[in-house]
């Protein structure tokens, strides 16, 4: 009787001590107080192993086995919970090394931003997929051009009163006043009437010089995109329904566009066109008209047989008045603060 409640007396207090060599075990901090612990739970004198000696006083032989395999499955249990803090602790600093030793290179990342194309770029880009989308093709020409090209084959003879608008930079080759900066695209309509033809529908975006001092709207370099057609049959109709195809196609259907009556040298009729903005707004674009017959047969074409119209634009002041640029010389300080906002 007295053996049986020794006994179960026992059992108890061999749960209660691996119960607490449990937790002991579950509430290390590192792999060194676990160390420690082990070594504590090893001795001699633990509270489980001081049971083995406590066995030893048992009379029955049953009672004996019993005891000791409650002792032996408890210190496995506890050795099994040993290895697996072990190896959770060496996990953890397994983990912990490789995120201290790898390489941050969101820095390098950040720091070695991809550039992009030029506002102006862009901008001209977008021009020529609306205008290919519109069924144009692109062409280009000279920066450098001749009076002729420039002038004369655009119905601006050599006293022309309009000439004085381009303020022309003149270069000091061949005759005096014969080879010039163009002022405008316009001449790449002759060098595409000759070359090609019709019918034809043309863009020619390309950069152009005035001498013009800068400021907020005026550079002395600038951009401009040309356009035109030559086709039987071609009327006024098809220029103001191009104009306003394009309007919706590049600023989007929001907008719409107006012709207004004016005067160049190399249209006949000529027009000046303005978008209106959603908020009512209009913003002057550039100018247009129907191919002057002069301009039509210095390109080599038969003006009872064809007509066309043409238009032009500055791309650098439509991409101003689209990003709301306060003032144009901006696009060309080349400060990066101010590009990489586009
Ligand atoms: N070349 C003109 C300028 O620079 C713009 C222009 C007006 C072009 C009418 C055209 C046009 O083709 O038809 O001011």
């Amino acid at each position: 009787m007295a053996d049986q409640n020794s006994v179960e007396s026992m059992s108890l207090a061999i749960n209660g001590a691996k119960e607490s060599a449990m937790s002991a075990i579950k509430n290390t901090a590192d792999l060194a107080g676990l160390r420690a612990l082990s070594a504590d739970l090893n001795k001699k004198d633990s509270p489980l192993n001081s049971f083995k000696s406590e066995m030893g006083k048992l009379s029955s032989v049953d009672d004996k086995r019993s005891i000791g395999q409650l002792l032996n499955a408890a210190a496995g249990e506890i050795a099994a919970a040993l290895e697996t803090r072990t190896r959770e602790f060496a996990d953890n600093e397994i983990a912990a090394r490789i995120e201290q030793e790898s390489l941050d290179l969101t820095e390098f990342l950040v720091q070695r931003r991809r550039g992009h194309s030029h506002i102006v770029t862009q901008a001209t880009q977008r021009l020529e997929d609306v205008f290919i989308g519109l069924g144009f093709q692109i062409a280009e020409g000279p920066e450098v051009e001749t009076d002729f090209h420039n002038f004369e084959a655009l119905n601006m003879p050599k006293s022309h009163p309009a000439r004085s608008e381009f303020d022309t930079m003149f270069l000091e080759y061949g005759e005096p006043n014969s080879v010039l900066l163009r002022t405008h695209t316009s001449p790449v309509q002759i060098r595409v009437m000759k070359t090609w033809k019709p019918p034809i529908y043309a863009i020619m975006p390309g950069r152009v010089f005035r001498r013009d001092t800068p400021d907020a709207t005026h550079m002395p370099v600038f951009h401009q995109i040309e356009g035109l057609v030559i086709d039987r049959g071609i009327t006024f109709a098809h220029l103001a329904g191009t104009i306003e195809a394009f309007t919706k196609a590049f600023f989007g259907n929001e907008f719409t566009s107006r012709l207004r009556p004016s005067f160049f040298p190399f249209t006949e009729p000529s027009a000046e066109f303005d978008i209106r903005r959603a908020d009512g707004e209009w913003i002057e674009l550039g100018g247009c008209g129907m191919v002057h017959p002069n301009v039509l047969i210095s390109g080599g074409i038969d003006p009872e047989e064809f007509s066309g119209f043409a238009f032009g634009f500055g791309i650098d002041r439509m991409a101003k008045e689209r990003h709301k640029v306060e003032d144009i010389r901006e696009m060309y300080t080349n400060d990066l603060r101010f590009l990489r906002q586009f």
